[in-house]
C-alpha cells in the first residue's frame, strides 16, 4: 500500500509518496505567498494551503497505481489561528506561527491572568505566536469578524477538514494553542472561559497516528484515488518531524533547522520546567515533550544570503570559512522577535564585534553560529531540569549544510546524527498514516523500522572549548541590549 504525508510548511507544501517498508517514491513541493501586511505581522490564505496541496496530490501521484493509495497524514505549521464562519467560509487570513501582534493580550495572559495559572491549565503560558492570544486579539481589534467565528482550527486541520470533512485536531499540535491541558490530553475549562471559546468552536481531539474519516467522495473522484482513502490526525510539523527522525521514547533530541528552529526532546512522562521557558507538549506517539523554539534558524541565513548579499548559492559564502571558534563577529539570531527561551516579540538582530578588518565570511559565519547558539540557549534550559543528552538528530534544510552540522555538534557538545533519509515532518507525516492503517503497530515501532542513521558527527573537542567561550559571549549579549528594543 501507499500513504502520502503533508508537510504543510510556512514557504511550501511538501507531499511525500511512501510505499509501506518506508521506501520513498516521490516528493513534490509547491509554494505560496507569506503577507507581512505590519512590521511583526505574518498571514497566509488557508485557501492557498488547500489549492497547492490539491495540485501538488496530483503531480505526487500521477504515473502511480493510484488505487494502492491507502491514507494520507500531515505535520502542519503550528499555532496559526484559522477560522471559518457558519458557511465553512475563510473569515481571515491565518495568523501564523510567527506574528508578533499580539504583545498586550500575551501580557494579559501572563499578568493579569498569571503565569502560574496558564501553567497549571496547559503546562504553559503565553508566548505571542500561540493560538489563544491571537483569539483574544480578533476580539478586541477585530470584534465584527470575531462574532462570525464559528470553528478555530490550526494550518493543517483546515487540510484535513477540507479534504475529509472532518473538524479535528490531534493533541501534538493543539498543545500549542494555549487551549489544552496537556497533561491530560484534554481540552482546558478554564481556558475555554478565559478566551471566550466554546468548546463546539474547537475540533475534536485525536492523537496523531488515529483515523478522523475517509476523502470526501468528489475529491477522491476528482484525484483518481479510492473513496476509501483514510485521513489520519497527523501532527504539529515538530512532533511529526520527531516522528521522521525517529525521535520517539525516552530522551531522545531532534533539532530541526527550517525557517524556525527547534530542539525537540521527547519524554515518556510529563514534566514542566518551572520558568516554562521551554514549551511542554504532548508527542504525537502518544507521550509527551519538551520543545524550545528559535523564530527564525535557516531564515536568518536565507536572510543574509539573498535579501544582503544578493546571492542563493550559500556554499559558496561557506567555503572561505575555517577559523572556527574564534569569530569576533556575533549575531543575535531575532529577525522575527524571539520565542524560546526569551519570550520578547519586540527584540530585533544585532551584528556586534565588526572592525576594519572584518570579512563578508566572518559575517557569514556570526549568523551560523548566532543560530546554534540560540539553539544551545533552550539546551541549557533542558539541562537545568537535569536532562542529559549526549546526542540529537538533525533535518531541516538548514541541516543539508556540513558546516553549519559540524558548528552545532561543537556549540551543543552532542553527537549530531545524520539520517539516511532526511524528510521529517512529511516523511513523520506518512508514517503516521501508515500508523493509522494497521501497517504498523504504534509510532515506535514505525520509527524502528523505517529510520537509520547514516553517519554520526563527533562534536571537536578543541572546538568544544572554543565555542564554550564564545557562548559565554553571547549570552551576555541579549539582557544588555534588549532594553534597545
Ligand atoms: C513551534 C513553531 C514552529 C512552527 C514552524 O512551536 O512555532 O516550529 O511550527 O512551522
Amino acid at each position: 500500500m501507499l500513504y502520502i504525508g503533508i508537510d504543510l510548511g510556512t514557504s511550501a507544501v511538501k507531499l511525500l509518496l511512501m510505499e509501506a517498508d518506508g521506501t520513498i517514491r516521490r516528493i513534490v513541493s509547491r509554494e505560496y505567498p507569506l503577507y507581512f501586511p505590519h512590521p511583526g505581522w505574518s498571514e497566509q490564505d488557508p485557501r492557498d494551503w488547500y489549492e497547492q496541496t490539491i495540485e501538488g496530490l496530483k503531480e505526487l501521484t500521477s504515473g502511480c497505481d493510484r488505487s494502492q493509495i491507502a491514507g494520507i497524514s500531515f505535520g502542519g505549521q503550528m499555532h496559526g489561528l484559522v477560522v471559518l464562519d457558519e458557511q465553512d467560509e475563510v473569515i481571515r487570513p491565518a495568523i501564523l506561527w510567527n506574528d508578533g501582534r499580539t504583545e498586550a493580550q500575551t501580557e494579559y495572559l501572563n499578568n493579569v491572568i498569571g503565569r502560574e495559572k496558564l501553567s497549571a491549565y496547559t503546562a504553559n503560558v503565553a508566548f505571542a505566536g500561540f493560538t489563544a492570544p491571537k483569539i483574544l486579539w480578533m476580539k478586541e481589534e477585530e470584534p465584527d469578524l470575531y462574532a462570525r467565528i464559528a470553528k478555530i482550527m490550526l494550518p493543517k486541520d483546515y487540510l484535513a477538514y477540507r479534504l475529509s470533512g472532518s473538524f479535528c485536531t490531534d493533541l501534538s499540535d493543539a498543545s500549542g494553542m494555549l487551549l489544552l491541558d496537556v497533561k491530560n490530553r484534554c481540552w482546558s475549562e478554564e481556558m475555554l472561559k478565559i478566551c471566550g471559546v466554546r468548546k463546539e468552536q474547537l475540533p475534536a481531539l485525536y492523537e496523531s497516528y488515529k483515523v478522523v474519516g475517509t476523502l470526501k467522495k468528489e475529491i477522491a473522484e476528482k484525484l483518481g484515488f479510492p473513496e476509501d482513502v483514510r485521513v489520519i490526525a497527523g501532527a504539529g510539523d515538530n512532533a511529526a518531524a520527531a516522528v521522521g527522525t525517529g525521535t520517539v521514547g525516552d530522551g531522545a533530541c531532534n533539532i530541526s533547522l527550517g525557517t524556525s528552529g527547534t530542539i525537540f526532546i521527547s519524554s515518556r512522562s510529563f514534566r514542566v520546567d518551572e520558568n516554562n521557558a521551554l514549551h511542554s507538549f504532548d508527542h504525537a506517539d502518544g507521550s509527551y515533550h519538551l520543545m524550545g523554539c528559535m523564530l527564525s534558524a535557516a531564515s536568518c541565513n536565507k536572510w543574509w544570503n539573498e535579501e544582503i548579499l544578493n546571492t542563493v548559492d550559500y556554499g559558496a559564502e561557506q567555503k572561505d570559512i575555517t577559523a572556527l571558534g574564534d569569530n569576533p563577529v556575533f549575531f543575535l539570531p531575532y529577525l522575527m522577535g524571539e520565542r524560546s527561551p526569551h519570550n520578547d516579540p519586540n527584540v530585533r538582530s544585532v551584528f556586534l564585534g565588526m572592525s576594519m578588518d572584518t570579512t563578508r565570511s566572518q559575517m557569514t559565519q556570526a549568523v551560523l553560529e548566532g543560530v546554534a547558539f540560540g539553539l544551545r540557549d533552550s539546551l541549557e534550559v533542558a539541562r537545568s531540569l537535569g536532562i542529559h543528552l549526549t546526542r540529537t538528530r538533525i533535518c531541516g534544510g538548514g541541516a543539508k549544510s556540513p558546516l553549519w552540522r559540524r558548528i552545532i555538534a561543537a556549540v551543543l557538545n552532542l553527537q549530531v546524527e545524520i539520517l539516511e533519509i532526511e524528510e521529517g515532518p512529511a516523511l513523520g507525516g506518512a508514517m503516521l498514516a501508515a500508523v493509522g492503517c494497521g501497517e504498523y503497530p504504534d509510532v515506535q515501532s514505525a520509527a524502528k523500522q523505517i529510520v537509520r542513521v547514516a553517519q554520526i558527527i563527533d562534536p571537536e573537542k578543541d572546538l568544544v572549548e572554543k565555542y564554550e567561550a564564545q557562548y559565554q559571549k553571547f549570552r551576555r549579549i541579549y539582557p544588555v541590549v534588549k532594553e534597545l528594543f
